[in-house]
């Protein structure tokens, strides 16, 4: 079989989808490739969108195409629902990141400070205030950052709805693996399908998560540097005898780990994440969950009433900068929309409008918000130094 769609996008999780369902409704013909499109780390994420509580150091180019999606996310969410009639689960309700420790607490003092220099909106709460505004945290709290800008949104069902609204839009769903990126004279041409399938495109967007690192038919040194970083979560109900539980997403650095609690208004309580380099394991471990009831333990006592209804490990794509990969690559026909490390959920509505607006532009040019995350910029760092050092 052969299949010939003006952009074959290979991998139907979250940020591939939403790249689909913008092209497409810009009018390209558009196919995606993938096994089961709606899967992908989208299955296992919390889904906060914390471009504020989750600010690092050094990152702060990073913060602006994090709040430019962030500010797109309300218009997102209400265009999916509108175009499917799914709801997304999007969630305006804030985040209150606490310190357990005084070392927490200096920590958190010092992030606060970087906010407020960078002139985000985070305010500084007592740990009485903490327990007032969520009663169940634990009566040691001794300070916390109160972000009414951190929303939520529930990643399987924004998964969910996207397909749906690529599917409504025309978007072409292959359900096998890519096999293999194919090009002949000097440029990529499509792909070649697990199943058989020949898929010739003008265009090529590789978008398959922590696998984008693999893919055959790319020249390793082509390959975009990007690392499975494992996540373990857990998934607690809240029965209605003890609800409300929380009211926004609680988190906190615990012994140098972060752990998050996201309650949502069907009842489910995501309990997150491990962050581990174990390569392609996704095993959920003793330690893993331990670690993260323990922790939680300390932040909201009461989580230990809960039922557990659900253990799992997903591997976010980790980049060497911890941000995405956007755009046209040194191979011509060939586009990244991979790396999005810890914000792919967060990134998505930007990702799809950026990819969007290569894919379709004259000149190719990824648009303003999103142009320092050029997909070459590491092979143009490597070049460099290699002429540096060859001179
Ligand atoms: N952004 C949350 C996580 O990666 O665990």
């Amino acid at each position: 079989m052969r299949t010939h769609p003006d952009v074959l996008i290979i991998g139907g999780g979250i940020i591939g989808l939403a790249t689909a369902w913008r092209a497409a409704q810009r009018g390209l013909r558009t196919a995606v490739a993938d096994p089961a499109p709606g899967g992908g780390a989208a299955h296992v994420a919390a889904g906060m969108l914390a471009a504020v509580t989750e600010l690092q150091y050094g990152e702060q180019a990073l913060l602006d195409l994090n709040l430019a999606s962030a500010a797109r996310y309300a218009d997102f969410a209400a265009e999916l629902s509108e175009a499917t009639g799914l709801d997304t689960g999007y969630r305006p309700c804030g985040t209150l990141a606490v310190a357990l420790d005084a070392d927490d607490r200096a920590q958190l003092r010092d992030l606060h400070a970087f906010q407020t220099a960078l002139g985000l909106d985070s305010r500084w709460l007592t740990g009485r205030e903490c327990r007032r505004l969520e009663p169940m945290l634990a009566p040691g709290v001794r300070g916390g950052l109160r972000v009414d800008g951190d929303h939520q949104v529930d990643p399987r069902r924004l998964a969910a709805a996207l397909l749906r609204a690529a599917e409504l839009a025309g978007v072409e769903f292959l359900r096998a693996r890519a096999a293999r990126v194919e090009s002949a004279a000097g440029r990529v041409t499509g792909a070649v399908l697990a199943d058989g399938t020949t898929v010739c495109a003008a265009q090529t967007v590789l978008a398959a998560g922590s696998e984008s690192g693999r893919i055959d038919g790319i020249p390793p040194e082509l390959l975009p540097p990007v690392r499975p970083v494992k996540g373990q979560i857990l998934r607690l109900r809240i029965p209605a005898s003890h609800a409300p539980f929380l009211s926004r997403t609680v988190r906190a650095v615990v012994r140098g780990s972060h752990v998050y609690l996201v309650p949502r208004d069907n009842g489910e309580l995501v309990l997150g994440a491990t962050s581990e380099e174990f390569g392609w394991d996704t095993t959920v471990t003793a330690g893993g969950v331990y670690e993260l009831l323990r922790d939680a333990h300390e932040l909201v006592p009461g989580i230990t009433e809960l039922p557990l209804t659900e253990t799992l490990a997903g591997l976010r794509p980790g980049s060497p900068d911890n941000a995405p990969l956007l755009g046209r690559t040194a191979l011509d026909g060939l586009l990244f929309a991979t790396g999005h490390h810890r914000n792919g959920v967060l990134l998505t509505p930007v990702t799809g409008d950026a990819m969007a607006a290569v894919l379709t532009s004259a000149d190719g040019e990824l648009p303003a918000y999103a142009a320092a995350f050029g997909a070459q910029r590491f092979a143009a760092r490597e070049s460099r130094t290699y002429q540096e050092l060859s001179v």
